[in-house]
């Protein structure tokens, strides 16, 4: 079994992209500048945006975190969209979910510019790339991708089970392993919670993507012998001996499931790093228009 070190591949790039914008900058280009609003003070979202801050620092990259209470108008956020659409100095930026109920996500993910939506949420984003063309590609299906690349995991032909349907994960990452391309090529099914024959489904898979929400989900037996195993899931539970009180809990019962896989994602430190480099590399390809002129 080969543990994918998704903290490693992550570091890489992310100095595969310093070096980037090191030779942008030397060539008299300003830095890519990503923003990030948050809502409220979210324990989750709180340390997702910290490590996107630190990311862009690693990067040389310029970050603004801007922050609002719980209590935000959607028309103050609406505004405060208006406003980093219009500026040019911010190259991409994104809102962090969720965000509290009295506010419509899908108003605010419309309200993006589409060639600064770096998270790949818009819906022009989503339709481009369901169809193929050049788009922001979400950053937690992009990461995904990458880490089977990287480990050079043979995808074309092969069974992939997608355990979940969410907009940021679910659906996304379905449609890029199904697309024709290296990763990708593969028969896709999509798994939710009113699947019938869930369990023997994942057990005929070559590759399992679990991306539910439900820490320890994926046991033993619903994984075929050599299969590869990606997990998405990052559930806090107690856990008295860390400071912080609890840890991050993936939707794979890991220590029955490694033992039986050709490769698995650990949690934290396997899908989680891979993200936030996603970001980054969305944010330099808008800082150099690469994908919108
Ligand atoms: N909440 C959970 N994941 C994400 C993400 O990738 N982007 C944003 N904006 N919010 C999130």
């Amino acid at each position: 079994m080969t543990l994918i070190d998704g903290k490693k591949i992550a570091d890489d790039i992310k100095r595969e992209i310093a070096a980037e914008v090191e030779q942008m900058v030397a060539e008299g280009k300003r830095r890519p500048h990503l923003a990030a609003i948050l809502v409220g003070h979210d324990g989750g979202s709180e340390t997702y945006v910290a490590h996107k801050v630190k990311a862009c620092e690693t990067c040389g990259f310029t970050s603004t975190l801007l922050r609002y209470e719980e209590d935000v108008t959607e028309e103050d956020l609406l505004a405060a969209i208006d406003r980093l659409n219009r500026d040019e100095d911010v190259d991409g930026f994104i809102v962090q979910l969720p965000l509290p109920r009295h506010i419509s996500e899908q108003r605010i993910i419309e309200a993006i510019d589409y060639r600064k939506d770096v998270d790949g949420f818009h819906p022009i984003n989503v339709g481009r790339m369901s169809i193929g063309l050049p788009c922001f590609l979400s950053a937690t299906p992009a990461g995904i991708i990458e880490l089977l690349r990287r480990y050079d995991i043979p995808t074309r032909g092969s069974r992939c089970a997608v355990l979940g349907r969410s907009n940021i994960v679910g659906k996304p990452v379905a449609t890029l392993m199904m697309q024709k391309a290296n990763p990708g090529n593969a028969t896709v099914t999509v798994l939710h919670s009113a699947s019938k024959n869930l369990k023997e489904i994942c057990a005929e898979a070559d590759i399992i993507i679990a991306a539910l929400g439900n820490p320890g989900f994926v046991t033993a037996d619903m994984v075929k012998p050599g299969a590869v195993i990606i997990d998405v899931g990052t559930t806090r539970v107690e856990d008295s001996t860390k400071k912080s009180g609890f840890r991050l809990r993936g939707d794979v019962d890991f220590e029955n499931v490694a033992e039986k896989c050709s490769f698995i994602t650990p949690v934290p430190g396997g899908v989680g790093p891979m993200t936030i480099v996603s970001l980054m590399r969305n944010t330099l390809l808008a800082a150099r228009h690469e994908i919108y002129k």
